[in-house]
């Protein structure tokens, strides 16, 4: 794990959210490579998706998921060993370190039964991480159940995507307002139509113009439907690794510079 110390400033918390089969894995892992290829770094990446597969578009592979731990703490916490000491020297050793960033996976949120303590002791481990760390960024499902136990408290941008649809950016408006009953404050909502066509109907861009006077997004961009993406995910090939020239990579930097350091 990173021991960076990065004085008493706290990570910057960047969440992606939207319906599923949007693109949020995708854009997570695009912003990952924005973050790492302008140095700023070190980055912490959540994958709070219980169907998890954030990891395979950054080339990576996970060993142990934290929903796990919540379960193995209750009955292998060895004698000697507080339920604290044990979660804390587990989440470490769960987070997969690569180049200037780090990846830990939340799995499967708990079934039925009492998970006060192990999610209270997941919630400060996650303060202690948001020191070592310049951003974390959180790749969610729609519902975003993982976020409330991740006790962030406050995230700086929620990155809402959508498919370029009527229903797809009404479920995106739905989604921004879902915020209010977490607790956590989402100090900006950001819109991003993801795979849209060469020409976009009229209708829709003025679908937007109305969610964005009616809610508190604010519009992101559009991101192109990309055959480098499509062809990357058949052939299985990290995100990561696409050459910065490529349309998509360019487009989503474009849209993260205008929200993150441009
Ligand atoms: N701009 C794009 N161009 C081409 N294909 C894309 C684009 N964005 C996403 N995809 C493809 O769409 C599919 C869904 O994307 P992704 O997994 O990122 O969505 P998701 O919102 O994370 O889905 P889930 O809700 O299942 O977690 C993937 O096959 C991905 O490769
Ligand atoms: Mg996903």
């Amino acid at each position: 794990m990173y021991q960076t110390n990065l004085g008493h400033k706290k990570a910057r918390v960047l969440a992606m959210a939207g319906k599923g089969g949007t693109g949020k894995t995708t854009l997570s892992a695009l912003l990952i490579k924005y973050l790492v290829d302008k140095g700023q770094t070190p980055v912490l990446a959540v994958d709070a998706d219980a169907n998890a597969n954030l990891n395979e578009l950054l080339g990576l592979s996970v060993e142990t998921y934290i929903g796990e731990l919540k379960d193995r703490m209750k009955t292998e916490t060895p004698p000697g060993m507080t339920k604290r000491e044990y979660m804390e020297i587990y989440i470490n050793r769960a987070i997969v370190e690569a180049r200037g960033f780090d990846l830990i996976v939340m799995g499967q949120p708990e079934g039925p039964g009492c998970y006060c303590m192990a999610n209270s002791i997941l919630s400060e481990v996650m303060e202690g991480l948001a020191q070592s760390y310049r951003y974390i960024l959180v790749d969610n499902e729609a519902g975003m159940e993982h976020l409330s136990r991740l006790n962030l408290r406050k995230i700086h941008i929620l990155f809402v995507v959508s498919d370029p649809s009527s229903r797809g950016v009404l479920t995106a408006a739905r989604i921004a307002n879902l915020t209010k009953a977490l607790k956590v404050e989402v100090r900006h909502k950001v819109l991003i139509v993801n795979r849209t066509p060469k020409n976009l109907p009229i209708r829709l861009k003025d679908q937007i113009q109305e969610i964005i006077k009616e809610t508190d997004l604010v519009f992101g961009g559009y991101v192109p439907t990309s055959e480098e993406i499509f062809q990357g995910e058949i052939q299985q090939e990290p995100l990561l690794d696409l050459p910065g020239n490529t349309d998509v990579v360019k487009i989503t930097q474009g849209i993260f510079d205008r929200f993150l350091t441009g």
